[in-house]
């Protein structure tokens, strides 16, 4: 098949990985930089152009979108998808799982467990919004943030007030949620590939932490997930839309709870854990689709 990366640079490790496993397999791959496609789009068709050229024909295109270029990114994704390609995280999965409330609606909705969330957008309101949560500690968290960083604890309720009020005078974006204490710093990363969760990773947080992000200190090694776990995993992707995706999960007393899922997540931390291929099952996954489609036959 004729495959397309959408990445901003080939020498990151997740995007040099797909394309070797794509290589390995006899597929033809190319990465495209998401802000050098440009497109046409009028109701008599769809085209694109790249770096002067017109590329068109891609079986089917996986794409490797920062948070900084979403906008751009899935603009350009959908129009690949307008002219056929086929995609395992399509334009509007991946905007649904970006926007944090908006996923964590669309999940809570479905019955999938997640740690109890409140957010509003009024001052006046926060001593009775943090009421609706109950007693601290309180985790808060940035919606823009990243790899732990804005994800704070409060233990106090003046802590949770203060940090709130802060944050509203910075006019930023964020959520209140529960503390899961049980968790003790750690969590889950299910890497799921289509219908399986491929590779699972546990990840600690260093000592006076309770942020298991690799980028913070975390450690992570590999472990295989329950049942519940791999359940939950699945659904979480299925109900964003996403056939690949990183399902965090922590455990708390009352059964797996999800805390975000990623439609990019990063092929390097969960392949030396695991020793998995996992971007060979990417790849692999797409392939028996198109097969399936009797789009492609190789
Ligand atoms: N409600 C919570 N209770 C306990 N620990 C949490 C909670 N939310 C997040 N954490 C810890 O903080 C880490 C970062 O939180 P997360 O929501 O994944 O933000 P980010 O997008 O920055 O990774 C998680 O991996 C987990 O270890
Ligand atoms: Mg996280």
């Amino acid at each position: 098949m004729k495959l397309a990366i959408l990445s901003r640079n080939s020498k990151l490790y997740s995007t040099r990985r797909l394309v070797e496993a794509a290589r390995t397999r006899g597929h033809t791959v190319r990465v495209l930089d998401p802000l050098r496609c440009y497109m046409r789009i009028a109701s008599d068709g769809f085209s694109m152009h790249y770096k002067g050229k017109p590329i068109s024909g891609y079986d089917a295109v996986i794409p490797r979108i920062g948070a900084s270029i979403t906008r751009y990114g899935t603009a350009v994704l959908r129009q690949f998808e307008l002219m056929g390609s086929h995609t395992p995280n399509p334009s509007d999965a991946i905007l649904r799982a970006r926007d944090k409330l908006r996923a964590h609606q669309l999940l809570a909705a479905q019955g999938i467990g997640m740690p109890i969330t409140v957010f509003g957008d009024n001052p006046d309101d926060t001593v009775d919004l943090l009421s609706m949560l109950g007693p601290p500690p309180h985790v808060i968290k940035l919606n823009e943030g990243t790899q732990g960083a804005g994800v704070m604890l409060t233990e106090k309720p003046s802590a949770s007030r203060s940090v709130v009020e802060a944050l509203r005078g910075l006019y930023a974006n964020f959520v209140v949620q529960e503390f899961i204490g049980e968790a003790q710093g750690a969590d889950l990363r299910c890497f799921v590939v289509g219908d399986r969760v491929v590779a699972a990773m546990r990840r600690q947080a260093p000592e006076g932490d309770f942020r298991s992000n690799l980028h913070r200190g975390g450690v992570a090694e590999s472990v295989l997930a329950s049942t519940d776990e791999v359940d939950v995993a699945l659904r979480a992707a299925r109900v964003l839309g996403l056939s690949v995706a990183g399902v965090d999960l922590i455990r708390s007393s009352r059964g797996p709870l999800v805390l975000e899922v990623n439609s990019t997540p990063g092929l390097e931390g969960i392949e030396q854990a695991c020793g998995e291929d996992v971007a060979g099952a990417i790849i692999a996954d797409i392939a028996g689709h198109l097969l399936a489609a009797g789009k492609f036959n190789q």
